[in-house]
């Protein structure tokens, strides 16, 4: 028999923000937050960042191990072919207004993309598995394509011959990046493929839970990727140290964030409270751009940001996490800024489709309780007669 509800409970405990909250085993990403460990599938990531590509870890994130020679050739293909876009979605993205966050153009794009998949309305793992990997090659190629047009150039053709990474530089930007920049878009794209029960991973697990397709779970992540909080945080770190604007303000800037209450973007990270691994990856990047270039103002102003942080508030546990440092990478692979959180989701595509058809195999309907505080006497009085 159910027990009567209490009503003089004075409440449930409230883990607002679920920070100690599991809502799955998994085998497909590790972050040690404590020791700044981040491993996929058993790997950690500066292995992967030295020795692998995109295409590998993709294969590596969606079938668990690493490929052998020819399947990690067939994904390369898969990949390479899968980058053409249907016509109907080209033209949709001619048809996007003017001024449309990108991010919007890529949810938007993504919505109708899910009517050319001739798998569309199979879910078996396999069917998820094909649409995953038609899901990842795409992206890029979105991206790179809305780019091209909103600035009025010609749209590129992917190149099946070039890399997944090395293709994203080429058809946005029009040329063929050197082969340095080619592996740090590479290993950038590494270092954001996936990241754990993350928020909008865990926005896709919500929509997945109520068995919803692959398409729609993919939407609902990128709706919650877009915030300031999680990867709209490349953009607005990097918009800090414009704010900063020299290496000798760097300190007053933060400072005077940290009087006002407010946040420096690119620091601190639920899970981790130590260095992110990947931040000390990007770093180094942001430091061999600033030198390529040989303009290292902004290197300059974020390694004072990061030193004042750390002094001020790293006793809390923050720390620069990955976008910080990302911002001045993309930047100096030639990424306009507001593409920084589209250029993230077209890594993330690839942990985002791997953990849903993960949390399918177990699957349950994600439906927490909320904590009702309004009344509950109330009398209903018609609209004629209330004051
Ligand atoms: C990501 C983020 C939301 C995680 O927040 P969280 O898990 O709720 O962090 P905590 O509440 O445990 O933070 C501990 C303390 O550090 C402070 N803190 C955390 N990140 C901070 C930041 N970036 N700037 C200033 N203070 C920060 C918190 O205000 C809190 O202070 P308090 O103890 O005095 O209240 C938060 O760090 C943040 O807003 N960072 C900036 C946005 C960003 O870079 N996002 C990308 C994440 S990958």
């Amino acid at each position: 028999m159910v027990s009567p509800v209490k009503t003089d409970f004075a409440g449930p405990r409230i883990d607002k923000g679920l920070d100690n909250v599991y809502v799955k085993e998994t085998s497909i990403c590790f972050v040690d937050g404590q020791r700044g460990r981040l491993l996929y599938r058993g790997y950690d990531i500066r292995d992967l960042a030295a020795h692998s590509t995109f295409e590998e870890t993709v294969f590596l994130l969606l079938e668990g191990r690493l490929p052998n020679r020819e399947e990690l050739k067939k994904t390369k293909a898969d990949l390479a072919a899968g980058r053409t876009l249907p016509p109907f979605v080209l033209r949709l993205l001619r048809s996007m207004p003017e001024h449309m966050p990108p991010m919007d153009v890529l949810r938007t794009a993504v919505s109708y993309l899910s009517n050319f998949d001739p798998e569309r309305d199979d879910t078996t793992r396999a069917a998820n598995q094909r649409k995953a990997r038609r899901l990842v090659a795409q992206f890029g190629t979105v991206v790179a394509t809305y780019e091209r047009i909103r600035k009025g150039h010609r749209v590129l053709r992917p190149d099946p011959k070039l890399g997944h990474a090395e293709d994203f530089l080429r058809m946005m930007s029009g040329r063929k990046p050197d082969p340095v920049r080619a592996r740090m878009m590479d290993v950038a794209m590494i270092l954001y493929a996936d990241h754990a029960m993350n928020a909008s991973t865990f926005a896709a697990t919500v929509a997945a839970s109520t068995r919803s397709d692959l398409y729609s779970t993919i939407i609902a992540a990128l709706s919650t990727l877009k915030g300031p909080l999680h990867g709209g945080a490349i953009e607005a770190a990097l918009r800090g140290m414009e704010m900063a604007a020299t290496p000798e303000r760097a300190e007053e800037y933060v400072l005077g964030t940290l009087r006002n209450h407010e946040v420096v973007y690119g620091f601190g990270h639920r899970v981790y409270k130590t260095y992110d691994p990947r931040a000390l990856i990007q770093k180094e990047f942001a430091r061999q751009l600033a030198d390529l270039s040989g303009d290292d103002r902004l290197y300059r102003i974020a390694t004072a940001i990061e030193e004042t942080v750390v002094r001020e508030i790293g006793s809390k546990g923050v720390y620069p996490n990955v976008d910080f440092y990302s911002g001045l990478v993309f930047q100096g692979l030639g990424i306009p800024t507001d593409l920084f959180t589209p250029v993230f989701a077209v890594a993330r595509i690839a942990g985002w489709t791997a953990q849903v058809i993960e949390y399918w195999e177990d699957n349950r309907l994600l439906r927490p309780l909320d904590w009702y505080v309004g009344p509950k006497d109330l009398v209903y009085v018609s609209v004629d007669e209330r004051p």
